[in-house]
């Protein structure tokens, strides 16, 4: 039978956020004011995403593979090196500040950081109401009042008022991010990694609040993390990020139960995670080696030298995203070689000349119980 759930996951909101192409690499400063061409970081290398409204989508991958970059193109703290960003119709690519101002306050974000991301010397009342202030919305006992609204509505004893963030654990200090980033009732929040800094017992808290707060107040979030069981569960749909690309963009069950890209597979491989689905049938996939420098990525399919399953046109051809052997149209991956379902990658080997392969990985078989977390 094939599987009308999934279908049914698609989101059927209207398009909030369309992303096409989005490039942005950093230069790289030479030191010498003659050498101009000391080439660039290739941190976000062409994306293209749409957004529905109410939906999640999660994006995932190892450190380094451009998600932050991302997420803050979509805000526009970043300009952009090439590509566009179209919110709510309007293409907000090249925006001034002064006219992203209203688009500001529809497109928030909430960052890893809970403790980096807080200026310690003021009081969170004045720091949740940093909104109302720059946008200058309301002020004095009105202001007081709203923020604690919002305190309220995170979950924060609003008497804590007066307090400074050290006066707060890191789970509160991720709600004070989360209530600032409420305060102009947003559309959209981009969730940079929003518990990655938290105890795993605290996780779950922050997590179950987004998402209460998702169904009260009708919000939309790209929910970032680099560990796949995370956004599992909140996310309507998964974009799997490498080295500045979507490799796998699929509805979320269909993507754990049938990840096509090898990259997938190490990452799901990878989740510690009790799931009696997952480990019986599959093998530890274990994936060596960093990512490599997005200064110089490697040509074709940049994750070729990493690849148990890598051939020769791996080397030359990018593959495009799009949906390969039976998969719905909602299922795309950038791969020459999809894996099949149930197939053993850990048995599978590299058909590249030596020389195109990475010395240090191999897909290994983990014997049952040696796994270390
Ligand atoms: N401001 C910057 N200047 C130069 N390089 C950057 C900058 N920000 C990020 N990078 C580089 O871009 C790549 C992607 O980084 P990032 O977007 O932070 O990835 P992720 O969030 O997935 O860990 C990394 O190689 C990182 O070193
Ligand atoms: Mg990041």
């Amino acid at each position: 039978m094939s599987e009308p759930a999934a279908v049914q996951r698609e989101p059927s909101g209207e398009v909030l956020l369309e992303l096409t192409d989005v490039v942005k690499h950093f230069p790289i400063r030479s030191g010498s004011l003659l050498r101009r061409d000391a080439g660039s970081v290739k941190a976000v290398d062409g994306v293209s995403l749409t957004v529905r409204s109410g939906e999640t989508l999660g994006l995932v991958g190892e450190t380094g593979c451009g998600k932050s970059t991302l997420a803050r193109c979509i805000t526009r703290l970043y300009d952009l090196t090439a590509g566009k960003v179209v919110f709510e119709g309007q293409d907000i690519t090249k925006l001034s500040a002064r006219a992203m101002r209203p688009v500001r306050s529809k497109v928030q974000m909430i960052f890893q950081d809970p403790y980096g991301s807080l200026n310690p010397r003021r009081r969170v009342g004045s720091i949740i109401g940093d909104p109302f202030a720059i946008h200058r919305i309301a002020s004095g006992d009105d202001r007081k009042r709203r923020v604690q609204e919002l305190m309220e509505m995170v979950g924060l004893n609003p008497e804590h008022y007066n307090r400074f963030p050290a006066e707060f654990s890191g789970g509160q200090r991720q709600r004070i991010g989360v209530a600032r980033a409420l305060a102009l009732r947003p559309k959209l929040i981009v969730c940079d990694e929003p518990v990655s800094a938290l105890d795993v017992s605290i996780q779950a808290q922050v997590i179950n609040l987004l998402a209460d707060l998702q169904s009260e107040l009708g919000l939309t979030y790209i929910f970032i993390a680099h560990d796949l069981s995370v956004v599992r569960h909140v996310s309507d749909r998964v974009a799997v990020m490498y080295l500045g690309k979507v490799v796998e963009l699929s509805p979320s069950e269909r993507l754990y139960h049938h990840p096509r890209h090898p990259y997938t597979n190490a990452l799901l491989s990878a989740v510690p995670v009790p799931d009696p689905d997952l480990s019986d049938s599959r093998e530890r996939l274990i994936l060596a080696g960093d990512v490599p420098s997005p200064t110089n990525p490697p040509t074709g399919c940049r994750f070729h030298p990493r690849c148990p399953k890598a051939r020769p046109n791996c080397v030359e051809d990018d593959p495009s995203l799009t949906a390969r052997l039976d998969d719905e149209p909602s299922h795309q991956t950038a791969c020459h070689y999809p894996v099949v379902d149930g197939e053993d990658l850990t048995a599978a080997r590299p058909q590249l000349p030596s020389s195109q392969r990475a010395e240090d990985l191999v897909a290994t078989r983990s014997t049952e119980g040696s796994e270390t977390s």
